[in-house]
C-alpha cells in the first residue's frame, strides 16, 4: 500500500463538523496504509484541519504553520496539507501560498476525500497542489468503513448551511445544506453501536431542519424516532438547534424519546430583536423565552447551552443589556461567549457601526461574569445528586481521576478504575465549580 510505512498526524480547529471530517481523513489515510502517531514531530504528514468562524481561530493556523516549517526544514520529505473550511475562503489559497510557501497541498472541504491520493502524488512528484472545488458535490457515502474510536461517536446528518446569519462564514465556506439519507445514517449508527459505540451526537449546523431537501418525507423528529429504536445504543445527543426550527413536535418527541438526552445547545445570539432582526435569526426574544419555558415543561431538570455574541455592529449598550437580561432570564447551564469577528464576504462585515475591541472586550467581560456566577450556581443545585455518567477516560487536569458527562451534559470529574472507561456509572455529586462538578461512584 502507497502509506506503508509511513505516518500521519492531523490538528483539528473548529467545530464538531472539523472533527468528524478529521476522524474520515484519518480512516481514508489509514485505509491506504499510513499510521497515526501523536507528535507531529514523528509524522511523514501533517494535515492541518482548520477553522475561519473567527480571526482567532485563523491566527492559530498561521502561528502554527510557523511552527511546522522548521519541521519541513529538516525534513524535506514531509508532506504538509492544510484542509477544511479556511481553504475554501477566496484568497486564502493564494495567502498561504505566499505566507507559506512550504505547504505542499491546500484542500478545500469539498476535496477532503482526496486527500490520499493526492499526498501520493506529491511525494512522487514533489509538486504542491490545490483542491478547492466551490460547488458542493453529492454526498460520498462509500468511503472506506469507518472504526469506532470507544463508546461514543458522531455522526453526521446534514452537511452545509442555508441560513447566511449576517455575521458568519460558514454558508460560504460549507456550501448549501445537504441531509444524509435516513438509511445511511441508520446503518452507520447501527454498524458503530456493533463496534460497542453506546453514545451517538448527530451533527449539523442546524440540525432542526433535516430532512427538507430529501425526496421522503422525514423530519428530525423522524430521525430521532428512528435512531431512539436501534438496540444497544444509550444515549443520542444532537447539535446544533436553531430556535426558529425547533418546533412544538420536536418538544414532544424528544420529551417521549428514551435515550435523547436532556440537554439542548441553543444558540440565542443576542437578546435585543433589533440586533437579531440584523443577525438574521428569524426569532425574536419572546420567541425564545417561550422555547425555553416549553422545553422546561415538557423535560424537567433539562440543561441548556447556548452560543452569544457580543459587540455586533451598531450593537448599543441598550442592546447589550437586553442580552444581559436574557441570560439572566434563562439562567443557562452554560454558554460560549464570542466577540463579534468581521468575516469577509459577509452581510455584517459590511454594516455601519462596527465597535471598537475595547467596547466588544469590556461587554465580552460584564456577559462571562453573569454567566460564570450563573453556571456556578446551577451546578451547586445540583450536589448530592446522584446522576449517570458516561466514563470517557482519565480527566485531562487530573488523569490520577476519571472524567464523564450526564445526560445533561455535565462534566464530572471522580476517582475510579480506569477500565470503566466506556461504561455508564452512577456517581454521587459532592462539590460544584464554575465548569465541572466532582463526586463520587455510588456503591449500590
Ligand atoms: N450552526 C451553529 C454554529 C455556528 S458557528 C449555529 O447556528 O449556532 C458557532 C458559533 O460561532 C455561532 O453560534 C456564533 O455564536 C459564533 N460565530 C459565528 N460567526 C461569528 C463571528 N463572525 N464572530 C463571532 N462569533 C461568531
Ligand atoms: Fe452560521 Fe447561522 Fe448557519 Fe449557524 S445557522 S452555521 S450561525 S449561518
Ligand atoms: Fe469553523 Fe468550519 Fe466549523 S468555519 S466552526 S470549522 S464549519
Amino acid at each position: 500500500m502507497a502509506g506503508q510505512g509511513k505516518t500521519f498526524k492531523i490538528i483539528t480547529y473548529g467545530c464538531q463538523m472539523n472533527q468528524r471530517d478529521s476522524e474520515m481523513m484519518a480512516d481514508l489515510l489509514q485505509a491506504a496504509g499510513y499510521e497515526p502517531v501523536a507528535d507531529e514531530a514523528d509524522a511523514d504528514v501533517i494535515v492541518l484541519d482548520t477553522c475561519c468562524v473567527r480571526e482567532k481561530a485563523e491566527n492559530k493556523v498561521y502561528g502554527k504553520l510557523g511552527q511546522i516549517e522548521r519541521l519541513k526544514s529538516a525534513n524535506p520529505d514531509l508532506v504538509i496539507a492544510v484542509a477544511g473550511c479556511m481553504i475554501q475562503q477566496p484568497g486564502v489559497a493564494a495567502k498561504i501560498r505566499q505566507q507559506a510557501p512550504y505547504v505542499d497541498l491546500l484542500l478545500g472541504t469539498h476535496n477532503l476525500a482526496e486527500l490520499p491520493k493526492l499526498v501520493e502524488e506529491i511525494r512522487v512528484l514533489h509538486q504542491p497542489r490545490v483542491a478547492v472545488r466551490e460547488e458542493e458535490g453529492a454526498i460520498v457515502e462509500d468511503l472506506p468503513r469507518r472504526r469506532a474510536r470507544g463508546a461514543q461517536a458522531f455522526v453526521t446528518i446534514t452537511y452545509g448551511c442555508n441560513n447566511f446569519c449576517t455575521y458568519c462564514i460558514v454558508p460560504y465556506v460549507r456550501g448549501r445544506e445537504r441531509s444524509r439519507r435516513p438509511e445511511d445514517i441508520l446503518k452507520e449508527i447501527k454498524d458503530l453501536v456493533d463496534q460497542g459505540v453506546i453514545e451517538v451526537t448527530l451533527l449539523g449546523q442546524n440540525v432542526n431542519s433535516y430532512g427538507r431537501d430529501l425526496e421522503e418525507k422525514i423530519s428530525f423528529a423522524g430521525l430521532l424516532t428512528r435512531v431512539n429504536a436501534i438496540e444497544g445504543l444509550k444515549r443520542i445527543r444532537y447539535v446544533t438547534s436553531h430556535p426558529r426550527d425547533f418546533t412544538p413536535r420536536l418538544v414532544e418527541t424528544i420529551s417521549r424519546l428514551d435515550k435523547v438526552c436532556e440537554h439542548v445547545h441553543l444558540p440565542v445570539q443576542a437578546g435585543s430583536n433589533r440586533i437579531l432582526e440584523l443577525m438574521h435569526r428569524g426569532y425574536t426574544r419572546e420567541h425564545y423565552l417561550e422555547l425555553v419555558a416549553s422545553l422546561r415543561r415538557h423535560i424537567p431538570g433539562i440543561s441548556l447551552t447556548t452560543d452569544l455574541i457580543v459587540g455586533f455592529p451598531g450593537e448599543t449598550e441598550e442592546d447589550f443589556r437586553e442580552t444581559l437580561d436574557l441570560v439572566a432570564r434563562v439562567q443557562f447551564d452554560n454558554a460560549f461567549t464570542f466577540m463579534y469577528s468581521p468575516r469577509k464576504g459577509t452581510v455584517a462585515a459590511t454594516l455601519p457601526g462596527q465597535l471598537p475591541l475595547e467596547v466588544k472586550k469590556e461587554r465580552l467581560k460584564r456577559l462571562m461574569e453573569l454567566q460564570n456566577q450563573i453556571s456556578l450556581a446551577k451546578n451547586e443545585a445540583l450536589v448530592g445528586q446522584e446522576v449517570e455518567v458516561l466514563v470517557e477516560g482519565p480527566s485531562k487536569t487530573d488523569p490520577s481521576r476519571l472524567s464523564g458527562r450526564t445526560r445533561t451534559n455535565k462534566l464530572v470529574i471522580f476517582p475510579g478504575d480506569q477500565n470503566l472507561t466506556g461504561k455508564l456509572v452512577n456517581v454521587r455529586l459532592t462539590r460544584a465549580q464554575t465548569w465541572l462538578l466532582k463526586g463520587e461512584i455510588s456503591c449500590d
